[in-house]
């Protein structure tokens, strides 16, 4: 096996979001069903969320249903749930033990009774955890999440609340469900396609995005400080020139 990537620990992006891709495939791959590339998919998701808190990743947002997935069939969808039901009940403790803080975003009055339930149980026991924000994207669709900021803000308006002049990004930010959250550094994509798939669009305007074949049962750690030393090779100019971006770090450092 070859060593894992060298990274360097002053560069580690502050947010990390994650299409969890491949389950599927993964399963087909070694002649299993679906269900256990979910299955084992729930390890990488421990991996991944262990290995970013000794990093010192800040936010990490996982992709975990989409709002198109309720499409799949019955028997898929109840399996997803009831995993991540049994994920959440069981990993409460090891979250508060390591410092993180549970938040979820997405359409969260589609979700089942008694997930939602013990979702709100983990997000208020782990509500005062300062160490890493684990954001999770349950029913999440950027598309719905855009309506529902703009019908946030026009009720506003009607109420005069808001003005129309004072609207400005800002304002999108604050009403979208990622409202407190940076915008994501990196974007990590495993299954190998080169699609966002309704994830964060408004959010992801200037984030690096990764896309790697390695199914989501495969990705762990090694993978994950692939992509970070990936990212680290990088140069993010946001719209100005690489010289100026350089001149401005070469400021900063001295
Ligand atoms: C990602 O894996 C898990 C979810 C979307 C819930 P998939 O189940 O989409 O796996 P593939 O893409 O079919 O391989
Ligand atoms: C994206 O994967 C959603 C999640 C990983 C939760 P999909 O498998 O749903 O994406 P498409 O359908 O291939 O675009
Ligand atoms: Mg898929």
């Amino acid at each position: 096996m070859s060593k894992p990537a060298k990274i360097d620990p002053d560069n580690i992006p502050s947010h990390i979001a994650i299409i969890m891709d491949g389950n599927g495939r993964w399963a087909q791959h070694h002649k299993l069903l679906r269900t256990m590339g979910h299955k084992v998919g729930v390890d990488s998701v421990l991996n991944i969320i262990k290995s970013c808190r000794l990093l010192g990743v800040k936010v990490l947002t996982l992709y975990a249903f989409s709002s198109e997935n309720w499409q799949r069939p019955e028997q898929e969808v109840s399996t997803l749930m009831s995993l991540l039901k049994t994920f959440l009940a069981r990993e409460l403790t090891n979250l508060t033990q390591n410092n993180i803080k549970l938040r979820a975003i997405g359409q969260e009055e589609r979700l089942p009774a008694d997930v939602r339930e013990v979702l709100h149980h983990s997000i208020r026991q782990s509500a005062d955890n300062t160490g890493m924000v684990l954001n999770l994207a349950l029913s999440y669709g950027s598309r719905d999440e855009i309506v529902r900021a703009v019908r946030l803000i026009a009720e506003k308006c009607l109420r005069h609340e808001l003005s129309l002049d004072s609207i400005d990004m800002e304002t999108i930010n604050e009403h979208l469900y990622t409202c407190g959250l940076p915008d994501p550094d990196l974007i990590i994509r495993t299954g190998g396609e080169s699609r966002l798939s309704n994830f964060l669009l408004w959010q992801a305007s200037y984030s690096e995005i990764y896309i790697t074949d390695t199914h989501w049962p495969d990705f762990r750690e090694p993978q994950l400080l692939t992509a970070i030393a990936d990212y680290q090779k990088r140069q993010r100019r946001f719209g100005k020139t690489g010289e100026q971006v350089a001149t401005r770090t070469s400021e900063e450092t001295s």
